[in-house]
């Protein structure tokens, strides 16, 4: 809202101006009959070129008029300073006036209104068989693109700290249902750290350790001095045989994939500091019929074509 003030200020200008247009329009025109032409000049002189004193055209003039009355128009529609103007734009059912953000939500409303009844059979559709219906398909990669890209990449091949989706290694699980579940309501990891219980040297141990469960190259001494540390700390969230647990998104650490690399460096690095990855819950973004068809597209990324 403005200030009486700077309502009053902004109408002289505006309605300032444009009265002083049509005066000058009316001044410049006076006594001049828009057919009369003339021989007097106006006393410009350019390199011996001189400028008669004609009336403007009728045409130009009347184009002149035009605009003063299309400001009106426009004010009268648009509106000026807290005039809010008489167009107005049905959002939720309701004429309310126009502003940009109201034509955006009336449009993106109409178009969702156009899809809704695609939307509902997607919906209605289980994702598995969902997954090989061409078209649900080519909308959750759109969806994908715009969504989930900025962390998954385009091809949701993933990178360091976001998931590869198209692998079937599961943090959280791969069936629809856990698919469904991951974006409905996000996931959050929670990898403690273990800097201080293990100390620098046990941390150097238990990467060794960790290297060993994958059969990469490794200290066997030292990874056998961190097994019986491993079943003691690790085994609640990974299991004793290092193969993970989707119910609180521990990874497989005997597969060759990582999801924060496997170098000792990278290890050392998620042991002493701990991880704590977050994929956000979608549900209150896009709703539960865009997360069912995406669900179909990530499900379908590692389940065949
Ligand atoms: C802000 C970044 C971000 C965005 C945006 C994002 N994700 Fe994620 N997503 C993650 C992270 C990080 C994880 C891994 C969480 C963890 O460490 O357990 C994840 C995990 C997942 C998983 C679980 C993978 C598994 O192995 O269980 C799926 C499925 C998934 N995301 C799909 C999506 C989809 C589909 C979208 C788009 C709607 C999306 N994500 C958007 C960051 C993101
Ligand atoms: C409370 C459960 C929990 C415990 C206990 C735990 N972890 Fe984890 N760990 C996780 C979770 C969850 C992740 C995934 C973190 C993420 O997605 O951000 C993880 C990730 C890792 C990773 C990274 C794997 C990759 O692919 O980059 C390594 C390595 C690891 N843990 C080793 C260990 C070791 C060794 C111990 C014991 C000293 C241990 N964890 C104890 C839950 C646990």
């Amino acid at each position: 809202m403005l200030s009486t003030f700077w309502q009053v200020w902004i109408m002289a200008i505006v309605f300032g101006s444009m009265i002083a247009c049509g005066l000058l329009i009316l001044y410049v025109s006076k006594g001049q009959r828009k057919d009369e032409t003339t021989s007097e000049t106006t006393g410009h002189t350019y390199d011996g070129i001189e400028e008669l004193n004609n009336p403007l055209p009728r045409w130009w003039v009347i184009m002149f008029w035009g605009t003063i009355v299309y400001g009106f128009l426009y004010i009268g529609a648009y509106g000026l300073g807290n005039f809010d103007g008489l167009l107005t734009v049905k959002v939720d059912g309701e004429d309310v006036t126009w502003t940009s953000t109201n034509q955006w939500k009336a449009e993106v409303q109409a178009f969702e209104e156009e899809i809704a009844p695609l939307y509902a059979g997607y919906l209605a559709t289980p994702i598995a068989e969902l997954a090989k219906n061409e078209d649900a398909l080519q909308t959750g990669q759109r969806l994908f693109k715009s969504n989930c890209s900025v962390c998954h990449g385009t091809n949701a091949m993933g990178a360091q700290g976001f998931p590869n989706l198209t692998d079937n290694d599961w943090l959280w699980g791969g069936t629809p249902e856990s698919i469904k579940h991951t974006l409905m309501y996000g996931r959050q990891a929670a990898m403690p750290a273990w800097g201080t219980t293990l100390g620098d040297e046990g941390i150097a141990d238990m990467t060794e350790y960790v290297r060993s469960l994958s059969g990469l190259d490794h200290d066997a001494e030292a990874a056998e001095k961190a097994a019986p540390k491993f079943q003691m700390l690790c085994m609640a969230c990974h299991g004793a045989d290092g193969k993970g647990n989707q119910l609180v998104g521990a990874p497989n650490l005997t597969d060759e994939i990582w999801l924060y690399g496997g170098s000792t460096k990278q290890i050392k690095f998620t042991l002493r500091n701990g991880r704590n990855g977050k994929m956000p819950a979608q549900a209150d973004i896009l709703g539960e019929d865009k997360v069912h068809v995406l669900s179909a597209y990530v499900y379908s990324l590692s389940n065949g074509e």
